[in-house]
């Protein structure tokens, strides 16, 4: 399949209601714990992506039954420490670090030796920030920084007490599902981070986990080797994708978009809180609370003028995904926008600090690009005109959407490469687009 499009306008003016595909956190974590349940789950809107598939081998190729039904997902889960696992078991997480993460975590009390693999993009990726937890609870590692590594759990883990200070929910999750195998209470205390894994534990699995908060932090205790009963969940819409969608509305003329039922939990919904600030026009309504998670239908509509933002870093963790899509509201904006501490965006499927500052500079914004941040002078004025050709460092599915939507709202002639690269969070993202009256070819 030709892994290249073109877009050669920009979209005409729109008025839609469209739905996005489900969370791929809440996707993720639904599956890795319908597994490790007593009995068969049955998940809705589970996201098919290939972060999920992958996800979904992963958990077959340790002896769960997983049947995709009409309108659900059924998993019949092999309870806590049910898992069957071959001798030399090799685990492909692909593109998925939130995968390869957690899925250490959930090996940790298995008393056998697993390699965990990935693309090319995942085998760069740091993975001593979950090797280090893991084995204070008495795991041990073949290679400790990066992919392939060898895990070799243990059924005698003992609970630890950890201070989480990058705020990753990936580690955070990663500890808590080690902790569910380890007798006694593990601790954790942890910059703010996406909290789905938490809200099963409490909402779905009735779990002992406590929460409290410390100065900033949330402190985490929970009681490990419960088993808990399947459970049902109606998994609603992404921000992190619903957020190409929302960028592109506000900075297409004369243009309403109505996004039906996404998840907007405190922790994910940096993005809103920044475009609001920056004078985007977005509502909320229909809002709702459902297994912990609180979901809304977000209204946009086309906004003129854009200020400029000072981003405060407290809101870096809640907005990690959806940076690069921001970058492109500065790039229109009045005044200077600057982001700080933000160097996390270095370790993501690729180095998206890198992309943004050039892709900028590539479309005539001017930017100051350091270790760890990123400053945008914006020009109101921003159109395109001239042919632009973008190639992806690492086929990041992100980088790939953002050039879209740039294209689609500056102008200019582009030519982005490597389109596949949406199968890892949202195949049918140019589906959308061309719903909204996009052409691309
Ligand atoms: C995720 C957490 C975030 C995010 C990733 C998904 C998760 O990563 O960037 O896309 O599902 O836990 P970090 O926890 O490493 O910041």
């Amino acid at each position: 399949m030709k892994n290249i499009i073109k877009i050669h306008s920009r979209i005409p003016s729109f008025n839609q209601t469209i739905v996005i595909p489900g969370d791929k956190s809440i996707s993720i974590r639904c599956i890795l714990l319908g597994a490790q349940a007593n009995g068969k789950s049955k998940f809705y809107n589970l996201l098919e992506s290939g972060d999920v598939k992958s996800k979904i081998n992963a958990v077959k190729s340790l002896g769960v039954k997983i049947k995709k039904k009409k309108t659900f997902h059924e998993i019949s889960g092999v309870g806590l420490n049910g898992f069957e696992y071959k001798k030399n078991l090799v685990i492909d997480c692909g593109n998925s670090g939130t995968l390869a993460r957690l899925l250490c975590g959930m090996l940790a009390g298995y008393n056998c030796e697993v390699k965990i693999i990935g693309d090319k993009s995942l085998s760069r990726r740091d993975f001593s920030r979950v090797v280090r937890p893991l084995k204070l609870f008495g795991v041990n590692f073949q290679n400790k920084k990066k992919l392939p590594i060898k895990i070799s759990g243990s059924k005698f883990l003992r609970p630890i007490n950890y201070i989480e200070e990058k705020g990753s929910a990936q580690v955070k999750s990663s500890i808590m599902l080690a902790a569910l195998n380890t007798p006694g209470i593990t601790s954790i205390t942890s910059k703010p981070s996406r909290n789905h894994t938490e809200n099963i534990l409490k909402y779905c699995l009735r779990l002992p986990i406590y929460i409290t908060k410390k100065r900033k932090l949330d402190v985490i205790n929970l009681e490990g080797q419960k088993n808990f009963k399947s459970f049902d969940y109606k998994i609603p819409g992404d921000i992190s994708s619903a957020a190409f969608f929302i960028v592109l509305t506000l900075l297409s003329k004369d243009s309403k978009l109505k996004i039906k039922s996404v998840n907007v939990n405190e922790s994910r919904t940096g993005i809103l809180t920044i475009l609001k600030r920056m004078g985007a026009n977005i509502k909320l309504v229909n809002k709702k609370f459902h297994n912990g998670e609180h979901n809304a239908d977000l209204l946009i509509k086309s906004t003129k003028e854009f200020k400029s933002i000072n981003c405060p870093s407290s809101l870096n963790t809640k907005t990690i995904d959806e940076f690069l899509i921001i970058f492109l509201v500065c790039a229109k904006a009045k005044g200077t926008s600057r982001f700080n501490k933000i160097h996390e965006l270095r370790q993501k499927e690729s180095d998206r600090l890198k992309f943004a500052a050039q892709f900028l500079k590539k479309i005539g914004i001017k930017v100051k690009e350091k270790y760890d941040s990123l400053t945008i002078y914006g020009n109101p004025n921003l159109k395109l005109t001239g042919n632009f050709i973008v190639k992806n460092f690492l086929n990041d599915h992100r980088v790939f959407m953002m050039t879209c939507i740039a294209a689609l709202s500056f102008g200019g002639k582009f030519k982005i490469h490597d389109k596949n690269s949406i199968n890892s969070s949202f195949p049918n993202f140019l589906k959308i687009i061309r719903k909204l009256g996009a052409k691309i070819n």
